[in-house]
């Protein structure tokens, strides 16, 4: 039992510090949609966070047994769940980072943007919250449609005066979590020495990796064709379809979602400490594409996002992506805009 306890500390802080390093600074962490299919696990990865004193669980309802549940663990964080929207405020206080999963997910025939309806009143009204508790805090946007859930959040804080777009982050993580994955399966190489590059939006065609640009270490048991690049592009597009699909009307991605999302909460806490070379794929508002809003890599720091980084060359069949990602996102974010200026 003590090795197992071992070994799940050490899995808890190589995935959460890249580097060993504990963080000495007290910081909060609010995840709002708690209860839910991501909001559960990802409660249970950022109690075993080392940067992580405090951890508040807000939802609807069902957030007490979580917190009561995830609370038990032998972790740093302290636990403690808030149920309903008269809670909301207190859950905020102070938070340093806020995670927000809530809303509903597809089922089977959706698309992210089908959710928008729903999800943009909900993601706009927990924003206006944020905006008043915690205006300092990075907020991490989980919530479909991520390429109208962020621009809602952005403008919802601009009517309030507080918005910080250096604080406002889409995460596209899982992207970046399934690229990996396929390429190191594909080219047959450990996944921890891949690296790449996705870029764009979190939906269909506005997800762009870029496979010219994929590192690894180790020696490659294949090299890919172009047919078989099209088809790992394609599959790492339809990877939230693919569990969609496989879930067949119980949700959409869950777990791997509570994985990416506390890989990049993570990123964000060991930046606002000062860690050097924290950087992430994730949207943002962004001047390298005519769009917006532009999920590129992201060099995280004290006051958030400190650098967007550039593309990269990209290659003609890339750049032929690039043009549809824009055109698609673009729309994207105008409908977004346009919600939280006049409600439709
Ligand atoms: P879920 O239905 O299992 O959980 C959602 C939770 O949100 C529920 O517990 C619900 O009570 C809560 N909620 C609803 N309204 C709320 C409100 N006003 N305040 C607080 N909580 C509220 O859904 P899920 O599988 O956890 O997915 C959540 C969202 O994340 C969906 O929109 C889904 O599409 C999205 N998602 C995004 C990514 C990504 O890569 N960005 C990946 C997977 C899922
Ligand atoms: C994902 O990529 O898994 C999420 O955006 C959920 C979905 O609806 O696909």
């Amino acid at each position: 039992m003590r090795a197992t306890r071992q070994a799940l500390q050490m899995a808890a802080r190589s995935y959460a510090t890249k580097g060993g390093e504990k963080d000495s600074m007290p910081r909060k962490v609010a995840i709002l949609g708690a209860a839910g299919g991501i909001g559960q696990p990802l409660s249970l990865l950022m109690k075993m966070s080392p940067h992580v004193s405090s951890l508040a669980l807000y939802d609807i309802a069902g957030t007490p047994g979580v917190a009561a549940d995830v609370s038990h663990m032998n972790t740093l964080a302290k636990v403690k769940g808030y149920a309903g929207e008269d809670q909301l405020h207190e859950a905020l206080d102070g938070a340093d980072v806020v995670i927000i999963p809530a809303g509903v997910p597809r089922k089977p025939g959706m698309t992210r943007d089908d959710l928008f309806k729903i999800n943009a009143s909900i993601v706009q009204g927990l924003i206006k919250a944020c905006g008043e508790a915690c205006p300092k805090a990075l907020l991490n946007i989980i919530s479909n449609p991520v390429n109208s859930t962020v621009p809602i959040a952005a403008e919802t804080l601009k009517s309030m005066g507080v918005y910080d777009p250096k604080r406002l982050f889409g995460v596209t993580t899982l992207d970046l979590v399934r690229a990996r994955t396929f390429y190191a399966d594909a080219i047959g190489v450990d996944v921890n020495s891949v690296d790449v590059p996705v870029v764009g939006g979190h939906a269909g065609t506005t997800i762009l990796p870029l496979f010219s640009q994929a590192k690894h270490s180790g020696q490659a048991k294949k090299q890919l064709s172009p047919e078989e690049i099209e088809a790992l592009t394609k599959r790492t597009q339809d990877g939230g379809t693919e569990v969609v699909q496989a879930k067949a009307g119980k949700g959409s991605a869950t777990l791997s979602m509570a994985y990416a999302g506390a890989l990049f909460a993570d990123s964000c806490l060991r930046g606002l400490s000062g860690a050097a070379n924290t950087s992430e794929y994730t949207m943002v508002q962004s001047e390298i594409t005519s769009c917006p809003f532009f999920a590129s890599k992201v060099r995280l720091g004290p006051s958030g996002a400190e650098e967007i980084l550039g593309l990269g060359e990209l290659n003609e069949i890339e750049q032929k992506g690039l043009d549809i990602a824009i055109a698609e996102l673009t729309a994207s974010v105008e409908k977004g805009v346009k919600f939280a200026k006049d409600g439709t």
